[in-house]
This record gives C-alpha cells, structure tokens and sequence, in this order.
C-alpha cells in the first residue's frame, strides 16, 4: 500500500501542466488521455502508455482497470419470429 503522502503528492495538480481531457461514455468506460497510471485498492499502480485509455467503470472487464468491452454484453431479447420451433 502506497503511503498516503505519495498519494497527496501524486494528486498535487501543477498548475502549468495541460489540462487532461477525459471523455465519459455513459454506457461504457471513461476515455482518458494517456499515458495513465491507475492506483488501485490493494495499492498496486498500474500503466498504460497508450495515446487514449479507456478506462472501465462497470467492473465486468476481465482486463479491470482497463476496459475490454465487456460493458456492451446484454442478454439478446429472442424475437418473435426466432421463438417457434422448427
Ligand atoms: S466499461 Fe467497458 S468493460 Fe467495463
């Protein structure tokens, strides 16, 4: 677990950085600028180098932090004409 102060200092915004554009997809993850180092619960920083991340917010990617589409599985409604039998 990281110290807290490493937190604190990670999190100090420099005010003459460019601000990161982070863009949020209401149905799926939210795309960030990268690289990204994500620090997770168990303290563990993780990183991506790539130009946009995208970054999971339904916790059901198998790549969690990062998001492997799994946000765009829905159970498919049988319609009508696939319901009868042959
Ligand atoms: S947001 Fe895409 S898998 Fe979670």
């Amino acid at each position: 677990m990281p110290d807290t102060s490493d937190r604190a200092a990670a999190a100090a915004p420099d005010p003459a950085a460019p601000a990161r554009r982070v863009f949020v997809d209401p149905h799926g993850p939210v795309v960030v600028e990268g690289p990204v180092e994500i620090a997770l619960d168990d303290g563990v920083v993780v990183r991506s180098d790539r130009f946009m991340v995208a970054v999971c917010t339904c916790r059901r990617s198998r790549a969690y932090p990062w998001c492997d589409t799994s946000h765009r599985r829905r159970v498919r409604a049988v319609s009508p004409s696939e319901d009868r039998n042959p």
